[in-house]
Parts: structure tokens; sequence; C-alpha cells
């Protein structure tokens, strides 16, 4: 990682976020259409101490022994047997600070994603995608630190890109201390897939590891990457991904922009929509799967 950028620390005894929805505005604002790279920095500069915060935390969290330690602990699927019901109405006793009257639900937020990419007749299996994309977040319920949960994703091992948001804030992870770990390709091959790297841990791998027998290769890596901003954003770590991983860029790219974009509409009526959700869920998935 180059040493350029400033440093920017947030003020010292700063909390990182009143909820996790906080992290999702942040990126949401990063992304709006037409920002230029140094505008993204400015944007930066400009995040609430909150976070900040909560990027120095998981950026000095997230080392390879970490992951290696989180994916042996959660991979395994056996945290119990839930219904999608289930599993979304467990994410949902998520309380945070935010405004009952303005802020969605997480169900809310699931919903308003699936359903704009059903408006626009996106296949059933990307509508599927869209609601199951963020119940990885009961990440948080399992006793998980925000920083172990939301976040943009990057790969571990290998050295870090400055494309990642904050990337100041790695000259406090252990990890700069593994020589190996600090090459371009760290300990990968070149051009060797994002199937056999290790990515900072969070609710996307975790999601992506449930939905894994179901769900069409596509939908994986809208699942696995979608935090992934660094490499669907910034074209960043080409040198990892393989023909596949090019592949599905345009999926990835494509899942995106619902999940950036149909936050505010509507709020959707879970009632009302049931019925079209539990058909689809039986369409693709058993009716319990293992957590
Ligand atoms: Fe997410
Ligand atoms: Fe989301």
């Amino acid at each position: 990682m180059s040493t350029a950028f400033p440093t920017s620390n947030p003020p010292a005894g700063a909390k990182p976020l009143a909820d996790l929805d906080q992290w999702d505005d942040f990126i949401g604002g990063r992304y709006k259409e037409g920002r230029s790279e140094s505008e993204f920095r400015q944007y930066d500069a400009t995040a609430l101490p909150g976070v900040a915060e909560f990027y120095r935390l998981n950026h000095e969290g997230q080392t390879l022994a970490y992951v290696l330690a989180k994916e042996a602990q959660y991979f395994a699927l056996n945290k119990g047997i839930k219904t999608i019901w289930e599993a979304a109405d467990f994410l949902n006793t998520l309380v945070d600070d935010s405004d009952p009257d303005t802020d969605l639900t997480q169900i809310e937020h699931l919903l308003q994603t699936s359903e704009a990419i059903r408006r626009d007749n996106q296949p059933r299996w990307m509508v599927l995608t869209g609601f199951l994309h963020d119940l990885g977040k009961c990440l948080c319920l399992y006793g998980e630190p925000q920083w172990g949960v939301v976040g943009d994703t990057f790969p571990v091992g290998c050295a870090w890109s400055s494309d990642i948001v904050f990337p100041e804030y790695f000259a406090n992870n252990p990890d700069r201390l593994a020589p190996a770990y600090q090459t371009k390709y760290g300990i990968y091959e070149p051009h060797c897939g994002l199937d056999k790297v290790h990515m900072s841990f969070g609710h996307d791998g975790y999601i992506a590891e449930v939905m894994k027998p179901y769900l069409p290769v596509e939908a994986l890596y809208m699942l696995r990457y979608h935090s992934f901003y660094p490499w669907h954003r910034h074209g960043a770590y080409e040198y990892l991904t393989d023909e596949q991983d090019r592949a599905m860029l345009q999926w990835v790219n494509r899942f995106n922009q619902y999940d950036l974009y149909s936050k505010g509409q509507t709020k959707p009526d879970v009632k009302h929509l049931k019925p079209f959700y539990d058909e689809l869920f039986a369409e693709f998935l058993p009716e319990r799967v293992a957590w």
C-alpha cells in the first residue's frame, strides 16, 4: 500500500456506527452517480466520526488469521436450521437507534431491493437474491462486532488496494508486519480466481455460503461480492480474477444498482407481498436451510 494518503484518524473516543444502516448510507452517498476519484476522497473526509471509527476498527481487525478463524466458525453452518421468514424475522430483531418513522426495518430494505428487481423484470432467481442479500447481517445477533459484519470487503493475505476506502487505516493491521502478505499477490497465484481468495469476513460471504447449494452461480456472485466495491466499482484486484470472475462482474454490477439505489422508495407492504415470496422461496429453496 502506498503511504501517500493523508492520515485522518477519527477523533479520540469516537464511537462506531449508531446502527448498521449508517454504513449503507455512507456507501450510498459515496457512490452517488458521477463522482470522480478525487471526489471520493473529499466525500470520505466528511464521514461522520462514527463511520471513520468503524472503518478504523474494520481495517485493523480484518487479518488473514481472523478471517480463517471466522470462516471455520461460520461456514460450517451449525447455527441452526431456519426458514427464510424465520431468518428475516430474526434479523428484524436488530434494534438500533434509528427513527422508526423514517428508517426502514431490515425486512423492508430486503423487500425494497427485491421489489425493485422484480419491477424491472429481472430473472426470478435475482428477485430472490435481492431478498436474501443482507440476511447475513444476523452475524451481529450472534455477537459479531459491526466491523466484522458490514463494510466494503477486500482480499486478505495480499497487498491492500489503494481503492479500498480509508486505506490509511491499514497502518495498524498486524498483517502489515507479515512480508508474505504484503506483496501484490501475497499467498495467491496470479489470476487464481476469487474462489481461492479469502475475503475480509462479513455478511456477504456468510449468506453466500448458506445459499451455495441452491442458487445459480450468478446469484452467488451477487451475494458473495456485493460489498466488494474495490473490485466491482474501481476495477481493483483484476490480477487475482479468472475468466469466470470477469464474466460474472456484469451481474454483480447489475445487482449493485438495486442495493444502492432502491432505498427511499415507498415502504413495502410485507403482508401483501408475502404470498409471492412464499412461492419464490419454494421454487428455489427447501423449506428450511442451515445457517
Ligand atoms: Fe449487504
Ligand atoms: Fe443491502
